[in-house]
């Protein structure tokens, strides 16, 4: 009685993304913008609630388009023996949606934790992220893992994804002073399916030109663990903005995601990439802990929405 719901963890992509789908290694970091849920049963149907996204759905009847939301939720009542309980699930979200920061994948945590304890369903840690992942297959097609990974734990890691049935490896990472991050967001949604596709068929074509540029990112984030052990700022700003560079590479950037490094760096951040899929979304910039006002002034002065928090 009296918790404000189960939840799931927003995060942010320090190094790595979109290689991370090729096998290759990312460093992520939870963030404290997170998604709540709460379950309680009811007579009959399961209706889904999510009011700041204007959503309100009974599941049990039938949709003109099935959202991936929709589907997502039917798929943990399936996963969790619940299908034919009445129930209305409520979703509080404090983290934007479509914007790179592991929305969906913190949805459906949040979801799947609140419904096994109302209806008492035992469920590891690791079955929470694995379901997690198969309702981030409907949202996403390919996902990597990552996001699922940390909606869940909650915690700063390197990850690699699953390769031939072996789990994904997962190992926690430290670092010895919290690091300032300030977030900015572009305002124009995400498009990570279409990014992740985009650069699929360049690979296609040509695939020992992006290979090579996969392992030039895997470089950057194994040396970030070694950057963030030592709480080394202007090492881990070198490597986001050397991963910028090679994000660019791909054409996963966009105009205001640009503009947003830009002001960063002038500002004084000692690193400023992307983070998430691209095409829009968010961008994260790492600085000394003084300059952490300022840069983030100087992207609201040029309209941006911004959020300053620290991976620990
Ligand atoms: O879902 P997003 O926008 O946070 O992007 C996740 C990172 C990617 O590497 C682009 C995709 C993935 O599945 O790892």
């Amino acid at each position: 009685a009296g918790h404000r719901g189960d939840i799931g963890y927003g995060k942010i992509i320090l190094l790595g993304e979109h290689s991370v789908v090729y096998g290759r290694h990312a460093i992520a970091a939870p963030i404290p913008l997170n998604i709540r849920a709460e379950v309680k049963p009811q007579r009959e149907h399961i209706d889904l609630m999510i009011p700041r996204w204007g959503v309100e759905m009974r599941l049990s009847e039938p949709e003109r388009c099935i959202s991936s939301l929709h589907a997502s939720i039917t798929l943990i009542a399936e996963r969790l023996g619940v299908a034919e309980r009445g129930m209305r699930v409520d979703v509080v979200p404090h983290i934007p949606r479509a914007n790179g920061l592991g929305a969906s994948a913190a949805l459906a945590v949040a979801v799947i934790r609140a419904m096994a304890r109302c209806f008492e369903v035992e469920i590891s840690e690791r079955e929470i992220s694995n379901l997690a992942f198969d309702c981030e297959k409907i949202a996403h097609g390919t996902p990597s893992g990552i996001d699922n990974t940390l909606a869940t734990f909650g915690r700063p890691i390197l990850f690699r994804k699953e390769n031939a049935g072996a789990r994904p490896e997962i190992r926690d990472l430290a670092t010895p002073d919290p690091i300032p991050v300030i977030i900015g967001l572009s305002g124009v949604a995400t498009l990570t399916m279409q990014t992740v596709g985009n650069v699929r068929t360049a690979w296609q074509k040509n695939p020992e030109r992006y290979e090579a540029i996969f392992s030039q990112i895997d470089q950057l984030a194994l040396a970030g663990v070694e950057a963030l052990r030592k709480g080394d700022i202007a090492e881990l700003g070198e490597l986001m903005n050397i991963d910028h560079g090679l994000l660019n590479a791909l054409q996963v950037s966009s105009w205001e995601i640009e503009e947003l490094v830009e002001i960063a760096r002038r500002n004084g951040a000692l690193g400023a990439k992307l983070t998430g899929g691209g095409g829009g979304g968010a961008m994260i910039a790492v600085c000394e802990p003084e300059r952490t006002q300022s840069i983030a002034s100087a992207m609201r002065a040029a309209s941006y929405n911004t959020f300053i928090t620290e991976i620990r």
